[in-house]
């Protein structure tokens, strides 16, 4: 292509240099900026889709794990890593598992440094919560605010190092060959003006893919696999995607009521059960004593999920398709102190959490899977990493509530000491990525901008999130995911066909959005039919056992003519020192909070 051909037919954008370019401004991505500047990396770019410190971090509530024994000294960082593989039902890395194990003490403690308004003991230690399936009390927390706490205290860190940030800039894809990442392309959401990145590494710390689901615990606009798609785009291998975590309590609400349609789903802290929640069912029955008489309300997510699911289908639930969560027997202060936004939110909702009890169900809260990544964060494209909810690899089949958190700092520290002892300067984008990739890209968004086609953005929103729902929820089987697949054939020709806004508009960052949604769609309709096993969140009613074969990941990478390719990868083996605290058979008794 000659340069006048290009002038005319490539959108004004402006260009921007940077060493390391981090998309995504939550937690992940301010821990690897922190890292990389308290390095010495300069002209470090942190970018954000909305305001600075406002990220879907700051809507973690319950806490964030790691071994600091306050409580209970023998706890150690072998043990986090063992319970978290039992969790993960043995498909997680075990390096990147003690990766994150190990250093989540210090973890702690340097965030307690940076100011995270950690609950207290009360001689001034960092206080630990009971959470779900772990040996310990092992998760800290600020109150039921964690995820705000933390990220606050990330944010004032950034900023004490000069870190910079862009906010209200939307990626749309990452600049790459399928052997190396040289920046992105996205827009400014406010002006509507492209950016084209040029950058020496690129970090996605973009968050998940749970709000595929329609019934979510995300923010709306959040969470729909722009990071795995954006990676997978760029020539990225995805990992696990059938493994998507249905917390066990969301708000289960009349959906009829204005007032209270809007919470539907949303997260009822687990830190609700860690502090002595009980669950029953319609009858007034703790029905978890049929389920795990040991572990009880705190048993994994996806058995308590599986059990308050069976509840309802078998007729023994509420009103509005759930069962109650009772913390009544705990006194006003105790609850306010504890989890002082749960008691506000539901208080405003009219329901006194100290005299009565709340209606939840399960609801999408994480996606296990992700872009698979080496024990760095690096993904097979070089210069291209993924981390925190974006990448694969440290939660396996099933999550433990409190390792999301941890995830994001552990990780951001490793792939910051990685990039900055690598990277020196923005580098250059070649022609060949820049005619092959930025300006037909550049070019698609604005054949996007003001489309007028035949279907509404947010029915198309709406009708993917109900599909997974439908056909790849708490209990799956092959039929119901065939037809599935080819619902998701039907709605990628509607997303072909959008009416869309200007590109400033809601429907325009919707429309992106679809984009991203139906990759990430794909990939976990396709992981859970290949899946002919149950493990962990995963559940196929036609295949309702633990394969001892399927010890393996599934991955998927882009095929020619655009198809999705599968393949599985062995698991590997645990370090000595987490064998040894696996064999000692350490498990938490739900018994003890009573
Ligand atoms: O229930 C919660 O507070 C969630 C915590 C987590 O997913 O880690």
């Amino acid at each position: 292509m000659s340069d006048s051909e290009t002038s005319e037919t490539v959108p004004a954008h402006d260009t921007v240099d940077a060493s390391v370019l981090v998309i995504g401004a939550g937690a992940a991505g301010a821990r690897t900026a922190i890292e990389l500047a308290e390095r010495g990396v300069d002209d470090v770019l942190v970018l954000g889709k909305r305001g600075h410190g406002d990220a879907h971090t700051t809507w973690a509530r319950g806490g964030i794990n790691g071994a600091l024994g306050t409580h209970d000294p023998d706890d150690s960082w072998a043990i986090h890593a063992a319970d978290t593989l039992n969790e993960g039902h043995f498909l997680n890395d075990p390096e990147k598992v003690e990766t994150v194990a190990k250093q989540m003490p210090d973890r702690l403690r340097e965030l307690d440094e940076w100011g995270m308004e950690f609950s207290r003991t009360e001689d001034g230690g960092i206080d630990q919560r009971f959470f779900g399936a772990q040996s310990f009390r092992r998760t800290a927390f600020a109150g039921d605010h964690t995820g705000e706490s933390m990220l606050n205290a990330l944010v004032d860190r950034a900023q004490e190092l000069s870190v910079p940030y862009r906010e209200n800039v939307m990626i749309t894809s990452v600049l790459s060959d399928g052997d190396r990442a040289y920046g992105a392309v996205g827009f400014d959401m406010d002006t509507g003006e492209y950016v084209l990145f040029n950058a020496g590494a690129v970090v996605l710390a973009a968050g998940g893919y749970a709000a595929i689901y329609n019934r979510h615990t995300s923010r709306e606009d959040e969470n729909n696999g722009d990071g795995p798609a954006l990676a997978y785009r760029a020539g990225a291998e995805l990992m696990d995607m059938e493994f998507v975590q249905f917390h066990p309590t969301g708000m289960a609400v009349d959906e009829s009521d204005p007032e209270w349609e809007p919470w539907s789903g949303r997260l009822v802290t687990e830190a609700v059960r860690g502090e002595g929640g009980r669950l029953y069912n319609a009858e007034g029955e703790r029905f978890m004593e049929r389920y795990s008489p040991k572990q009880m309300e705190l048993d994994a997510r996806d058995v308590v999920a599986r059990a308050i699911a069976r509840e309802v289908a078998e007729g023994r639930g509420t009103e509005n398709g759930g069962v109650y969560l009772d913390l009544s027997h705990k006194s006003r202060s105790f609850i306010r102190e504890r989890l002082p936004r749960m008691y506000e939110r539901f208080d405003g909702l009219g329901v006194d959490m100290a005299s009565e009890a709340v209606e939840v169900a399960p609801t999408a809260h994480y996606g296990m899977g992700g872009v698979a990544v080496d024990e760095y964060g690096e993904t097979g494209v070089n210069g291209l990493f993924a981390i925190g909810e974006t990448m694969a690899g440290v939660h396996g089949a099933n999550r433990l509530g409190g390792n999301s958190l941890a995830e994001t700092v552990a990780f951001g520290v490793v792939a910051g000491e990685r990039i900055a002892g690598r990277v020196d300067g923005p580098g250059r984008i070649p022609e060949r990525v820049l005619d092959g990739v930025a300006k037909p890209q550049m070019r698609d968004l604005t054949a996007l901008a003001g489309r007028d086609g035949a279907h509404e953005v947010t029915d198309v929103f709406a009708d993917l999130q109900d599909l997974l729902w439908t056909h790849a929820g708490i209990l799956r089987d092959e039929e119901s995911l065939r037809a599935g697949l080819d619902e998701l054939s039907a709605l990628r020709e509607s997303a072909s066909d959008m009416d869309v806004g200007p590109i400033t508009s809601d429907s325009f960052e919707f429309a992106v959005d679809v984009g991203f949604m139906l990759t990430a769609a794909e990939a976990v309709l396709r992981g859970a039919l290949k899946r002919t096993e149950s493990r962990g969140a995963h559940y196929r009613t036609d295949h309702p056992d633990v394969d001892p074969d399927w010890r393996r990941n599934v991955y998927f990478e882009r095929a020619d003519l655009g198809g999705m390719s599968a393949h599985t990868g062995t698991v590997g083996t645990p370090s000595e020192a987490v064998q040894d605290a696996l064999d000692e058979g350490h498990e938490l008794d739900y018994h003890q909070l009573e």
